[in-house]
């Protein structure tokens, strides 16, 4: 395993291994890796030929008061994981080198981007659009994989990937989760024990959901305020939303009319910001 710094460097080695013939997979990640990270390098692994590991904690996708510093890193842990994982190119450049002084130009999607994380988060998607532009432009895969954990940035990616003409495919590999359910986030270091016990209940809610609209539910209302109060029986944790989404289009709705949609979830542990999502067939 080959670990990149240098954007330059990084741009040769993919030419080089495009000249060579070789399938590029890309899976761009901030690091501190988990096995939902490991599941993506192994799909990456298994449609391509060379696997390249971005990772970089990216300030731009962080407002002002997010946990951007403390946000969990540990670059030794990360390098033997993606070693053992037989990664072929670990690609971690610093900051300045992908924001240079004068860095001035940003790629935004104009719709998806301002609702549900983006109205509580409102230059995250900005930032998220913006890096794996980049990175698509200095890894140059044919393949990019990521994972429907965060679903609203696989929708965003994906438009931008559409509207500006990418020439890549975008692969979204299902969520991994904890044996409890608990979906795998770099976040879950900042639980305590407590709200990690509690924690338990976004995806008992996405599964309940489930049921309900299997059962017939399709009224949101009614859906969100039971899951919401099943949410907020567990500690005092405070549900930043609950919307079911038609995943075409990524819009809120308020009646279940389409044969899938996406629940999806954001909910506070004390500091802790986690979210969750399910895409629920309603046949
Ligand atoms: P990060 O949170 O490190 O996640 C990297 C990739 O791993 C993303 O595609 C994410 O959806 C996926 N992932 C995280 N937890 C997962 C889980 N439990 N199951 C399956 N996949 C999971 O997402 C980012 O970084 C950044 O926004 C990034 C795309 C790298 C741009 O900076």
């Amino acid at each position: 395993m080959r670990v990149v710094k240098s954007v330059v460097e990084m741009q040769h080695e993919a030419d080089r291994l495009r000249v060579e013939g070789k399938h590029i997979g890309l899976v761009p990640t901030m690091g501190y890796l988990h096995n939902g990270h490991l599941q993506l390098i192994e799909q990456a692994k298994r449609m391509c030929d060379a696997v390249i590991v971005s990772m970089f904690v990216n300030p731009t996708q962080f407002g002002p008061k997010e946990d951007f510093e403390r946000y969990p890193r540990d670059f030794e842990r990360d390098k033997s994981l993606a070693l053992r994982s037989e990664v072929d190119f670990l690609f971690n450049p610093e900051t300045k080198d992908m924001y240079v002084p004068d860095y001035g130009t940003y790629v935004e999607e104009q719709e998806a981007s301002h609702i549900l994380e983006g109205k509580i988060r409102p230059t995250h998607f900005r930032g998220v659009a913006t890096v794996v532009a980049k990175l698509l432009n200095i890894c140059k895969p044919h393949i990019a994989v990521f994972g429907q954990k965060d679903a609203q940035q696989v929708f965003i990616i994906k438009k931008m990937v559409r509207d500006l003409n990418f020439d890549v495919s975008v692969f979204v590999a299902p969520i991994v989760r904890e044996a409890d359910g608990l979906a795998m986030s770099s976040r879950n270091v900042y639980l305590s024990p407590e709200e990690r016990a509690n924690a338990t209940v976004l995806h008992e809610s996405l599964k309940y959901a489930e049921k309900k609209i299997k059962d017939g539910e399709r009224n949101v209302k009614n859906l969100q305020s039971q899951m919401q109060q099943m949410i907020r029986s567990k500690g005092a944790p405070s549900v930043d939303y609950v919307a079911v989404i038609d995943p075409e289009m990524f819009r809120e709705t308020d009646t279940i009319t389409k044969p899938t949609v996406l629940v999806a979830l954001a909910v506070r542990f004390g500091s802790t910001r986690l979210i969750d999502n399910a895409l629920i067939s309603t046949e």
